[in-house]
């Protein structure tokens, strides 16, 4: 199903130098939240051993509220060293990307970062791709007054198997953003393969992505297992967005927040952890956890910079500049070609 919401750039009031003043964004949902693949998924998921659940069912409206609250964590590092990665060397990653094309925003939730991009890449067109379209809309109003000049796009899609944009989105060259390591959340095998669909939807644009890179598992743990508990309460949550999506009966208080780092794979494996034996029923099925059992919900792997780069180069990407930070905790890269 599409929901569809025109702009009102057709109008003819034009005052003096605000000829957008009254410009809107456009909302398309092409992934109806609700629909029943969603469902089978998590039924998948569930009844299978070890039981899993997709890290794209953290995101619902507090999910995301809750990430946002991650974000802010001082064991949290990745948002704030990207950020000062994009700081120091904007004018340099601007340069690289080719200013005054179409920016894509995967996984956009408050477009904070795409926003602070503006400046420097000048996009006509600034397209924001989430799976919780709902707190798109928010975020996209608010910045639609902050930069009338620019035409935005609210795309609720599940873009997490492979990425297709619709026309609405643009012709021409477009700058691909993926930031915050979501690259992550993908095995290096899926990761390749999702890398080569952002390459066809930049149509000979670039792709400007974050990558964390492989550190101690005294600094990964504590980023993913923070002492005020932000991050447990975050995947906790989706229990209640499985509730809500299924009418499973997933009691909160049952559950631990586990978060450990697999040097073996290369990534932070997110759980949860039964307390006590747990029995969960949903419309048309039930499972029996045991006291320990796990649900996996999230991996988020790590790399190093040239295995980053190498993998770029496997998804046909040629020409690859970066930039990383003092510690090289963390790299950004702008992929062409
Ligand atoms: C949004 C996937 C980049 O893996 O660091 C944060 C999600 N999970 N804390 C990450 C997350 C737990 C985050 N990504």
């Amino acid at each position: 199903m599409e929901i569809r919401v025109p702009t009102t750039a057709a109008r003819a009031k034009v005052g003096p130098m605000d000829g957008f003043a009254d410009r809107s964004p456009t909302f398309i949902q092409l992934d109806k939240p609700d629909a029943q693949a969603p469902r089978d998924e998590l039924l998948a998921g569930l009844q299978s051993r070890p039981a899993s659940i997709a890290p794209k069912f953290l995101y619902d409206a507090l999910g995301s509220r809750l990430f946002d609250a991650i974000t802010a964590l001082e064991e949290y590092y990745p948002t704030r060293t990207e950020a000062a990665i994009v700081e120091r060397h904007g004018a340099e990653i601007a340069a690289a990307c080719a200013p005054g094309q179409t920016l894509v925003d995967l996984g956009a939730g408050n477009c904070a970062k795409a926003a602070k991009l503006f400046a420097t890449l000048k996009p006509p067109r600034y397209v924001a791709v989430d799976i919780a379209a709902a707190y798109l809309r928010d975020a996209l109003e608010r910045l639609q007054r902050a930069h009338p000049q620019i035409e935005m796009l609210g795309l609720g899609v599940d873009w997490s198997r492979s990425l297709r944009l619709p026309a609405e989105a643009g012709d021409g060259p477009r700058t691909v953003f993926f930031p915050g390591s979501s690259i992550g959340n993908f095995s290096p095998a899926a990761a390749c393969e999702f890398l080569r669909s952002c390459r066809a939807a930049a149509r000979g644009g670039c792709l400007l992505i974050g990558v964390d890179l492989l550190k101690p598992r005294h600094i990964l743990e504590p980023a993913y297992d923070d002492a005020l508990g932000v991050t447990a309460a975050f995947n906790l949550n989706l229990l209640r967005h499985v509730n809500a999506l299924i009418g499973a009966d997933f009691d909160v208080r049952q559950w631990r927040h586990v978060a450990r780092f697999d040097a073996t794979r290369g990534c932070i494996e997110m759980r949860l952890a039964a307390r006590e034996d747990v029995r969960v029923h949903w419309a048309g099925g039930e499972r029996q956890f045991l006291a320990g059992e796990h649900i996996h919900t999230e991996d988020s792997f790590k790399y190093r910079r040239d295995d980053f780069a190498a993998l770029l180069r496997d998804a046909g990407f040629r020409q690859l500049h970066w930039w990383t930070d003092d510690r090289e905790w963390f790299a950004v890269f702008v992929a062409r070609g």
